[in-house]
């Protein structure tokens, strides 16, 4: 037997989330979609770590515990257990660590960061002066501000994002010289023009990179919450500058250089409202320390509600179990995987997600997997025929893994999703032309029928390998109904066709899918 020799590193994270709020579908969005892919590359044998998190200094969390009468940090920990951890258990995500940016280990590690680059040169005190809106915690140029019709706010500037007006800052800070990067983000767009996705969200971050690179001001001093700048602690580190590094921080950076050595660099899930800060601070920041640059920032695009981005500013915001309390986990997971492509913006609506959940997993692939383990039963007792199985549904078994693969490889999860579910369409065409039950009245069509379920009986187990990293409970739950052997995460999911055994099956309790006669939740 061959060494324990571990997998290419695969190290994925999501945004470390802001815990002013609860979260809603936008941010399980994103939680789902990095989930999939970590996944995807742990079945396949990657050495796979899956990093989320929370964001919890700065002046938007600091406001919202005091208006909430509290500490920031009793309100974090409060939203962290009752909020934030219990989502990823609602979703069903599978993530090696979790990092709070209060985290003992985190703010240690940033002061080790952030005295690197005091030592080399990249850091400098001085005088900013400008504006700052608490909702994006982002310094403001003029043009990122407009006049408001809102007569709340009358004749100020307003972010265009949160629509409120932005803090006038005066304050004595220290600056990293970010100015120093421009060329060097510009040569790095360039040479690998994969490091920023999508294609959109590229162009726009080039754009902004070639009009020139202000230094950036990476401490404040009008108020107490968060990290203290080294040897000044008059002043806390900018929420930004302290919140990317938790990428390094969680995998040991300044602690364990074996860990550290082992995971960096990641790719980097966002959604395209944050990808500048993933694609212009962050490299910047890596670069002036001299560590590697992430492999990827894929920008993800918007779970939009009648039209506009769901938000919790704007109380937009749908919780997931609301989906997840009628249609399951898994619909909830396979429905924002497959219906939006991965990196455009897609509506959500009640009436869409009933429709898919019906037709793409009720009828089409639960009702499969119903009819074929009850054909089983009836035609053959439960015992799956020992037979030669069709070459064009194994050929298309083979095929449609090696699409699905290609498409994770490039972060197309909904494509992949688009080429599993021909087998899905192919397996069910199949049993119509066969005609398994006009062939089970005739003995002499025995042997026919053996392939034919043999077939689809194989072509189920495959089904579950691809789609685990999906529907990881259906999925599972489908596998023991063939009689699949060994745990279905541990089923090499790039030689997906490969999987053998599988001798009886057993009826499934209930539907993987059942039907839901009334699609949305009555209003509360
Ligand atoms: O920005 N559609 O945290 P945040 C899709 N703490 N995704 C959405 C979404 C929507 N309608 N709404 C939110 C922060 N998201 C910082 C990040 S990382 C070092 C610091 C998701 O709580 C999406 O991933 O405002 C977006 O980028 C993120 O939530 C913003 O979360
Ligand atoms: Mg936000």
């Amino acid at each position: 037997m061959a060494a324990m020799a571990a997998g290419n590193p695969f190290y994925i994270t999501t945004p470390i989330f802001y815990v002013n709020d609860v979260p809603h579908i936008g941010h399980a969005y994103t939680e789902v979609a990095a989930d999939v892919l970590a996944r995807w590359h742990r079945q396949a044998g990657d050495d796979t770590w899956l990093l989320t998190g929370t964001d919890e200094h700065g002046q938007k969390i600091l406001r919202t515990a005091v208006a909430n009468d509290t500490t920031p940090k009793a309100w974090a920990d409060k939203l962290v257990a009752d909020a934030w951890l219990p989502l990823l258990k609602t979703i069903n995500i599978a993530n090696d660590d979790f990092i709070r940016t209060t985290d003992e280990r985190h703010e240690t590690a940033v002061v080790t960061f952030l005295q690197k680059l005091y030592d080399d040169g990249f850091i400098y005190s001085g005088e900013y002066e400008g504006y700052y809106c608490v909702g994006c915690e982002e310094y403001k140029q003029l043009d990122d501000l407009m006049e408001t019709p809102d007569c709340d706010y009358a004749g100020q500037q307003v972010c265009k994002i949160h629509g409120r007006p932005v803090e006038i800052l005066q304050e004595k800070n220290y600056f990293f010289r970010m100015s120093d990067f421009q060329q060097k983000l510009l040569d790095l767009y360039e040479s690998n023009p994969d490091f920023i996705q999508t294609e959109s969200v590229r162009n726009e971050i080039i754009q902004f990179v070639k009009q020139g690179l202000d230094d950036l001001s990476i401490s404040r001093s009008s108020f107490d919450w968060g990290i203290q700048i080294p040897r000044d602690h008059s002043h806390v580190l900018y929420v930004w500058f302290d919140a990317l590094l938790n990428y390094i921080t969680a995998i040991g950076y300044g602690s364990d250089d074996e860990q550290f050595e082992r995971r960096w660099p990641a790719v980097h899930v966002v959604g395209k409202d944050i990808a500048r800060f993933h694609a212009v601070i962050w490299p910047a920041m890596l670069m002036a320390a001299g560590l590697p640059v992430p492999t990827r920032v894929f920008g993800h695009g918007w779970l939009l509600v009648g039209g506009e981005k769901m938000s919790k500013s704007k109380l937009t915001g749908i919780a997931p179990s609301q989906i997840t309390d009628t249609y399951g986990v898994d619909a909830f997971r396979y429905y924002i995987m497959s219906a939006i492509s991965f990196g455009s913006d897609g509506s959500f609506s009640w009436e869409d997600l009933s429709a898919r959940y019906h037709a793409e997993l009720a009828n089409g692939f639960g009702n499969l997997a119903s009819r074929v383990i009850a054909m089983v039963i009836k035609y053959r007792d439960g015992v799956v025929p020992v037979a030669e199985l069709d070459p064009v549904v194994y050929a298309t078994e083979q095929r449609v893994t090696l699409e699905a693969d290609a498409a994770i490889e490039s972060l197309a999860i909904h494509e992949a999703l688009a080429a599993i579910w021909q087998l899905v369409d192919d397996l069910n065409g199949y049993i119509t032309v066969q005609e398994p039950w006009a062939l089970s009245k005739d003995p002499a069509n025995a042997a026919r029928l053996d392939t034919v379920l043999a077939t689809v009986v194989h072509g189920l187990g495959t089904l579950a390998v691809l789609l685990a990293p999906v529907i990881p409970d259906a999925a599972a739950r489908l596998w023991s109904a063939i009689g699949g052997l060994g745990a279905l995460a541990d089923q090499p999911i790039r030689t997906a066709w490969e999987w053998t055994g599988g001798s009886a099956v057993t009826a499934l309790e209930t539907s993987l899918f059942p039907r839901i006669e009334s699609p949305e939740p009555a209003v509360a």
